[in-house]
């Protein structure tokens, strides 16, 4: 659970704390959104380098937005530059820039791209680009972990810039989105960049102490800097002693830029500074050091000399504060400007003493004020109708307010936590009461409208939640369950627990199916993938599952080896090999519960996975996880685990095997019953036969969605054929080389079965039960063609592919499989909607069994 209000009570004591900062710019306050969100910011001015398609354009790249597809996707081309793309946001004035926030694409549920990782680069004039580094000197921001959540980043230092890019770090692993907000104010010094003479070395007692200016973003020649803003303009004050910092691990010195009398015999240094624009010019405050001790004071004297259009005039103004050699404390010293006109201000300061330090020179020009508060928690999203707060000198007003602020806070606090406390009791009541009434599939649905809401910022509950965007609580989606309800769905939990000997009567009956309804998603980081014997994918399952099957004992009984008989070699892969073999005696290793067709004391013919003696720690670990899950799974239309040889090497798994091998090659020797079948004498299978494997499919597909196992490969050279066209479901990966042809190695990826995969787990690498569902659609064709060719046998890999953003981009181009010459129009457009753009609205599996068991053949 997050407790987002902390740093929003700090960001407020801060303000309130600093109330005295009011002509400078402060960082602490100076993090109002800028427009993105709140429609400031105009669709023209968002630009990017690419974009996906027309819905996935710049101007969609609005953190907490859902328009068109949900986010600004660029193009990802296979060139090897991944810093080609960027988000480009012109704020149409300078800003001063302290913090950005990045959200990837979720469009409700459809959408898992993200930037995991984005550089920015800014610029002032639009025509000079600089790359944001932070105080470490590292360019890469870390970004978002998931499609949903907002990531805010604090720029340290902060940017002064009118245009801002965000250029995703792009390693073709996934595709990318983005969502941005830029955090800020205007920056009214308005100051463009400033010219001075490099910061020096001071040795302080044999310590080295850098004087240097090292956030300058211009440029450095000659001990000259040109061009740039750096620390003087970065909004942080340094400290009286100058050899500390508030930054944590930096050499002495970096807060100020400094130098000494020996490097200047004109006994001044000259800062030039440029401005945005002519401007009446009223202060300029310059923070300085004074620890007189270590031969550091303010400067003596400063003259400055104006431009405004091009000439500068010839009367300077000249100022020299009181020189102080009583208080060592770094201040600012104010400097009159007295409404002069200016777009450059040349000054000269100097020396009162070896040293001079600096670590700020600020401008107030045109009477602007930087605000002193945030914006009320009506949110940053609104900043239009929060009015700019005047300057009040009242210290007592500033008390008062302040006192008031916390009184608010403190009771805001404990509303929320009540108000969380008795949501999060009525929720876990209410999931419990359900499960009781094997009802969970109506909790999904509430949970479900529940999140729904909070995404819109309708609901009364969610306004209480989302006023701001710092305190903004992102909701677990419909698609990210939390573990609890999650946990109670499994039929896995009610066994556990009731083994944990906690007797809960009621539930342990909970029938699978029962928990199936909505189409469970998990984002991939939720998923444990097992690399199965053969490097192929098995089940992927939910990480939850995982654990609780991790710690338990094998189901299953270890098989003396001796007993198996080699027969013929199915596969083999990176890990292991895939056996046909005999094993004898094989009855006496089984559950009552198997019911099997075998007769006694004949060998029974099995599929024995092994795992290579040489294989590593993680294969060996996912061999024995494997183990377990496929234990779990009891279903006659899954192939079951039968026995293992897990106590020596090699590790073995032992599978049923079915004597007529697998669908496709079964389908393959028939015809179906007909005119043709007749004059080739071939052996047919009826409507009627095929209409019973289509179902036995889909029922074993429902038993594995409704434990929200995700099976990943479904297609009929995964599905095994037995006596009496009796089917079950396998998972042999693409470990046998007959099949290599349906796999397709997409660059730097995994080898993916393509013609089989929804476009979401092509182009999102997004495997769920409804993309179970698409592959389903194309085993019916594949079953109503008798596997007599290739899923789109006329498009070649890449053409799938391309077909597969045809599906994305939804413009009616998409290639469907045609309906087969045997296939009812009926069973057809059951397959159609398995194809559906958008998962949810795939049937389920248990809708497909039930429509298929009504379906008249
Ligand atoms: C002051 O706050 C308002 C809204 O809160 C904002 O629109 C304005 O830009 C801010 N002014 C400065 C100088 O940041
Ligand atoms: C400033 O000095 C430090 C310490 O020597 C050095 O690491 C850094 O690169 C310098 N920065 C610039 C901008 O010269
Ligand atoms: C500059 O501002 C001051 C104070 O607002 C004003 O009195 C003065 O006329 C301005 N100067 C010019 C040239 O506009
Ligand atoms: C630097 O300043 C010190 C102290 O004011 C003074 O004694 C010294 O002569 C100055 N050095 C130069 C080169 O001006």
């Amino acid at each position: 659970m997050k407790y987002p209000w902390k740093t929003n009570l700090s960001a407020l004591f801060l303000l309130y704390l600093s109330g005295a900062v009011r002509t400078q710019v402060n960082p602490g306050v100076c993090r109002f959104p800028l427009g993105m969100s709140g429609g400031q910011i105009q669709d023209e001015d968002i630009s990017a380098s690419s974009q996906w398609s027309d819905s996935t354009a710049a101007k969609y790249g609005r953190l907490d937005f859902e328009d068109g597809d949900g986010a600004w996707c660029p193009v990802i081309t296979d060139e090897p530059d991944s810093l080609k793309e960027f988000l480009q946001i012109d704020l149409r004035s300078l800003h001063f820039i302290t913090l950005v926030g990045t959200q990837g694409r979720h469009a409700g549920g459809i959408g898992n791209e993200f930037a995991q990782m984005y550089k920015i680069t800014y610029s002032r004039d639009g025509s000079r680009w600089v790359p944001w580094k932070n105080r470490q000197g590292k360019e890469v921001i870390e970004g978002n972990r998931n499609a949903y959540d907002i990531v805010l980043k604090d720029l340290e230092p902060p940017i002064v810039a009118r245009f801002v890019r965000f250029m995703p770090v792009i390693d073709h692993s996934m595709n990318v989105c983005m969502r941005v907000e830029l955090y800020g104010c205007e920056w009214l010094d308005g100051l463009v960049s400033y010219n001075a003479p490099a910061g020096q070395l001071m040795i302080l007692h044999d310590m080295p102490v850098y004087l240097n200016d090292s956030v300058y973003d211009g440029a450095m020649a000659y001990s000259v800097m040109t061009e740039g803003l750096g620390q003087l303009t970065d909004g942080m004050s340094g400290l009286d002693d100058f050899t500390q910092s508030h930054v944590y691990n930096v050499w002495p010195g970096y807060d100020y830029v400094g130098w000494t009398n020996e490097s200047f015999p004109s006994g001044f240094v000259e800062i030039m500074f440029e401005f945005d624009r002519t401007r009446n010019f009223t202060t300029m405050k310059v923070h300085c050091n004074n620890m007189f001790s270590k031969w550091v004071k303010t400067f003596q004297k400063v003259v400055c000399y104006f431009r405004s259009e091009s000439d500068w005039e010839t009367t300077p103004i000249s100022f020299s504060p009181v020189v102080d050699d009583v208080n060592p404390s770094a201040r600012f010293v104010t400097v009159s400007l007295h409404n002069h006109m200016a777009s450059a201000i040349k000054c000269q300061y100097h020396f009162a003493d070896v040293w001079m330090m600096f670590s700020e020179i600020t401008f107030q020009s045109d009477t602007a004020m930087y605000n002193t508060t945030l914006a009320p928690s009506k949110g940053p999203t609104r900043t239009g109708d929060n009015p700019t707060h005047k300057v009040d000198d009242s210290n007592t007003r500033i008390l008062i307010g302040c006192l008031v602020a916390i009184i608010f806070i403190l009771v805001a606090i404990i509303i929320i936590i009540l108000w969380r406390q008795v949501w999060q009791k009525l929720l876990e009541k209410a999931s419990r009461r359900m499960l009781d009434d094997e009802l969970t599939a109506s909790l999904s649905i509430q949970s479900e409208t529940f999140t729904y809401n909070n995404n819109n910022h309708s609901s009364a509950t969610s306004e209480q939640e989302s006023n701001s965007t710092y305190e903004r609580i992102f909701p677990l989606g419909p698609d990210y369950q939390e573990p609890s309800r999650l946990i109670r769905k499994l039929p896995e939990f009610t066994k556990a627990s009731d083994e944990a000997g906690t007797s809960s009567s009621s539930a342990s009956n909970t029938s699978p199916a029962s928990a199936q309804d909505g189409v469970p998603h998990y984002a991939e980081a939720d998923i444990v993938n097992l690399q199965g014997v053969t490097g192929g994918n098995t089940y992927a399952v939910p990480a939850l599952t995982m654990d609780l099957l991790s710690g338990k004992d094998v189901a299953v009984e270890e098989f003396p080896r001796q007993l198996l008989t080699f027969k013929e070699k199915l596969g083999e892969g990176q890990f292991g090999e895939v056996h046909l073999c005999e094993a004898e005696g094989m009855q006496d290793f089984m559950d009552e519960d198997f019911i099997s067709d075998i007769s006694e004391n004949q060998p029974m013919l099995v599929a024995v996975k092994m795992l290579r003696a040489d294989a590593n720690k993680n294969a060996r670990s996912d061999f024995l996880k494997e183990i377990k899950i496929m234990s779990r799974l009891k279903d006659p239309n899954i192939i079951r685990l039968l026995a293992v040889c897990i106590c020596s090497d090699p590790l073995c798994m032992i599978t049923e095997y079915m004597e007529n091998g697998d669908l496709n090659q079964f389908l393959s020797r028939h015809e179906p019953e007909g005119q043709i079948a007749l004059l080739s004498n071939a052996p047919t299978v009826s409507c009627r036969n095929l209409h019973y494997i289509a179902t036995q499919i889909a029922s074993g597909m429902k038993y594995l969605s409704s434990l929200n196992f995700v099976h990943r490969d479904l297609a009929t050279r995964n599905c095994l054929v037995g006596k009496k066209f009796t089917i079950k479901i396998a998972d042999f990966g693409m470990s046998r080389n007959l099949y290599s042809g349906d796999y397709y190695r997409i660059q730097g990826r995994a080898v993916l079965p393509i013609r089989w995969m929804s476009w979401e787990s092509i182009l999102l690498g997004k495997f769920t039960t409804a993309s179970d569902v698409w592959a389903y659609g194309v085993t019916l064709w594949e079953t109503l063609t008798f596997c007599k060719e290739q899923p789109y046998s006329q498009l070649s890999d890449e053409q799938v592919i391309e077909n597969t953003g045809e599906f994305f981009r939804d413009q009616k181009r998409q290639i469907y499989l045609p309906q087969p010459p045997i296939c009812p129009d009926s069973v057809y457009k059951l397959m159609l909607s398995c194809w559906h753009r958008n998962a949810k609205e795939r049937p389920s599996f248990q809708e497909i069994h039930r429509i298929l068991l009504e379906c008249q053949v």
